[in-house]
């Protein structure tokens, strides 16, 4: 197996080394614009490989796709980060270009790949690259509420008191800071309703946490956050490479499903080794609805913004 990480910066490093410690391919392309950045944080990783034990081939490129040739998964986590202040929404401009680039110099050279989405504004970004490649919808995946719900069990497990681990929670939408969905009502504590342990505000205020979670780090690190986006990329590699059939929030091409078409948005799907397989429906109540057809309409409308790119 062999996977490519386009981006060397901190979330594309930090998905590589997961993936390389984790062993899920023999061979691990990162690459990157930057001279020498993604060769220089390969050789880094490859001198961990005797301490932490693993045998993937870690190797760095600046610009050259050719390296990256016969990948079965792609991970782009190119373009600008947000700085404090700035909404994902913001780096629409800049991005648009850079994913698109990268979408079509990928599949010159792997044609049969896998691509997930890190880059943001990332629902936009995954439509983007569903349009511009025209790949099968079952190929691109949008990575933002696998990391978004482990946000969420993390804040929920700060607040009951237990570890994130025993906790199941699940956030579909957007991955926007005011587009995200925390489905609060079938967040469980091993298979009993959250709400047994917590009142309605401090759920609320769990919930509100959830949304701005990537915010508060971009405010406290001064860029955006590495270590849980890095983390999720690898486990949606994990799951491909292993065909693991595991459910997690994704953003993907709905024709339909949760009332919605034409658009890249979170639902919960089948993670294997053919990309997404299966959306499952949550059946969600009529709250739960009005706030997933909202979240649409702000990412239907930043999607209208392509086409006002020159890109
Ligand atoms: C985040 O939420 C990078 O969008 C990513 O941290």
């Amino acid at each position: 197996m062999k996977v490519t990480v386009v981006g060397a910066g901190a979330v594309g490093a930090t998905c590589a080394d997961n993936i390389a410690r984790k062993e899920l391919c023999e061979e691990l392309v990162l690459l990157d614009i930057k001279e020498g950045l993604a060769e220089g944080k390969a050789i880094d990783m490859m001198q961990t490989a005797t301490l932490l034990g693993f045998d993937t081939k870690v190797t760095g490129s600046t610009n050259d796709y050719t390296k990256t040739a016969g990948s079965n998964v792609v991970v782009i986590t190119s373009g600008i980060p947000r700085k404090p202040g700035m909404t994902r929404e913001e780096l629409i401009g800049i991005n648009a270009g850079i994913v698109k680039g990268v979408t079509q110099n990928i599949l010159k050279h792997s044609p049969d790949a896998i691509i997930i989405v890190i880059s943001n504004p990332m629902d936009t970004m995954t439509y983007l690259a569903l349009q511009s490649s025209g790949l099968p919808k079952n190929r691109i995946i949008g990575m933002g509420g696998i990391l978004d719900s482990s946000r969420f069990k993390y804040y929920l497990s700060t607040v009951i008191g237990c570890t994130a681990n025993d906790l199941q929670g699940v956030v579909i939408g957007g991955h926007g800071d005011t587009t995200m969905i925390p489905l609060a009502r079938l967040a469980t504590y091993q298979g009993t309703p959250v709400s047994n342990y917590l009142n309605a505000e401090k759920l609320q205020k769990v919930v509100a946490d959830t949304m701005v979670g990537g915010a508060t780090l971009t405010g406290l690190l001064g860029t955006s956050a590495w270590y849980a986006p890095g983390a999720a990329g690898a486990a949606l590699v994990e799951s491909i490479i292993r065909d693991e059939k595991k459910l997690f929030p994704c953003c993907v091409s709905l024709d339909g499903e949760y009332g919605q078409k034409d658009i890249c948005l979170g639902v919960p799907v089948i993670i294997g080794k053919n990309g997404w397989e299966k959306i499952i429906d949550y059946k969600l109540n009529d709250e739960e609805q009005a706030a997933f057809n909202k979240s649409a309409d702000a990412v239907r409308s930043m999607n209208g913004v392509l086409s006002t790119l020159t890109i």
